[in-house]
């Protein structure tokens, strides 16, 4: 009897010491994670890190190297006008490794929460036969060092574009040539989020796929590239379609200004709310304007292009449909010194200027790339100055602040 009670007494001691054991481990693996993320957000020095939170040493070599490859500019502006917010702003090159003394049209896509790859051309400037296309991650709360996507001995590579399928398949497009009349169009493919990609595809003659903005994808799977043609005093947009992620394609078009040979290239694409398919497009300096065309038959047959009220000093423009209704667009003003963000509620028809995001005479801030991330904020990369790629992450007015 006795024997019996003491025995029972100790299997509850036990069992309640392996439950307290277990929530303790419990607590300080909850208690070390939150601390790990709120250091990664705030990019604290890492000596502040390294006494006060306990990390692995796996932990703060990556806090480490955020902090070596990253200038980190904190700029929590806030436009109170409009209700815009900049949340982060940071220059994605490690700073003084440099790789080449040149970089341009950047391209940048999600490929889950907390992991995005962006591409650019560089080499020792634009168009110099050691142009390579270049990849960048971010990865673990910073940017990764540059590795090269695709080169070709010789011949320079131009204006890659990312994009990710709903099928996951990612697929980055560039122009291979001496020159932007003779470039040829290329691809390659991922199936595992930008870690080993496939050989490079050559895309049929005539078709250059998108030329610089991301594709729209209609809800049917046919992929709407905006593409265009800068030849001999002839500038014009083309819509090329692909219904099978890049196997085989259709071309559209052209899309160009009624009488005017020197018109607009580089569209970006998207869908009205009554189904029309919208082009906005850069324009030649005699133009000046962010300019507009319409297909009623997705993609097919096309209206003559129209200005709208937005300047546009001869310069790449991106923007983003969001998942509000409204239409995106980050464009130069009146010279590449100046970069802005304007809001359209009808679909482009017209425009609420809502940010400045560069405004330094004398540099460059040009080639903006625009998505929406899951979280629903605006994420843009462009060319700052042509020797680094800026990253900004935007938050929308009408969004719930955090
Ligand atoms: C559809 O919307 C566009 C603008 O988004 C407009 O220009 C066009 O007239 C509309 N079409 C019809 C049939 O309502
Ligand atoms: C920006 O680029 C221009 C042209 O290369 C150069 O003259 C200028 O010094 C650069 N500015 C900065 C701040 O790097």
């Amino acid at each position: 009897m006795r024997l019996q009670f003491v025995c029972k007494a100790v299997t509850c001691i036990l069992l309640f010491s392996v439950l307290l054991f277990i929530s303790i481990v419990l607590l300080k693996i909850f208690s070390k994670n939150k601390r790990f993320n709120f250091i990664i957000a705030s990019a604290r020095s890492l000596s502040e890190i390294h006494a006060n939170s306990g990390l692995t040493e796996n932990k703060v070599k990556v806090g480490k190297k955020s902090e070596e490859s990253t200038q980190y500019i904190i700029n929590m502006a806030t436009n109170v006008a409009s209700g815009w917010n900049i949340l982060k702003e940071e220059l994605i090159l490690p700073a003084g490794g440099a790789l080449f003394s040149s970089c341009h049209a950047s391209t940048i896509v999600q490929i889950e929460e907390n992991n995005f790859l962006v591409a650019y051309f560089g080499g020792s400037r634009e168009g110099a036969p050691d142009v390579k296309i270049w990849l960048q991650r971010y990865r673990d709360g910073c940017w990764h060092p540059p590795v090269v996507a695709d080169e070709q001995d010789g011949v320079p590579m131009w204006n890659p574009v990312l994009f990710q399928l709903p099928s996951r398949e990612l697929l980055l497009f560039y122009k291979i040539g001496q020159e932007v009349q003779k470039w040829s169009g290329a691809m390659k493919r991922s199936l595992d989020g930008g870690i080993t990609w496939s050989q490079r595809e050559q895309l049929p003659p005539g078709i250059l796929g998108p030329i610089k903005n991301k594709p729209f994808l209609l809800e049917d799977g046919r992929l709407l590239c905006g593409s265009s043609v800068e030849s001999w005093n002839s500038w014009g947009a083309w819509l090329e379609v692909t219904k099978d992620a890049g196997q085989t394609w259709r071309k559209y078009g052209p899309i160009c200004i009624e009488g005017v040979p020197l018109g607009v290239i580089q569209p970006v694409p998207y869908q009205t709310a009554n189904g029309t398919i919208r082009v906005l497009l850069r324009s030649f300096d005699t133009i000046g304007r962010v300019c507009m065309a319409d297909s009623a038959d997705e993609g097919v047959t096309w209206s003559y292009v129209r200005e709208t009220e937005l300047p546009n000093p001869n310069s790449g423009i991106d923007g983003v449909k969001m998942k509000d209704g409204r239409v995106l667009l980050a464009y130069n003003t009146f010279s590449r010194g100046t970069l802005k963000i304007a809001i359209s509620s009808n679909d482009g028809d017209s425009w609420v200027e809502v940010m400045t995001l560069e405004d330094t005479n004398g540099m460059e801030f040009s080639y903006p790339a625009v998505i929406q991330t899951m979280d629903e904020l605006i994420h843009v990369t462009y060319t700052y100055n042509r020797t680094q790629i800026k990253h900004v992450v935007l938050q929308p007015s009408g969004m719930v602040k955090f």
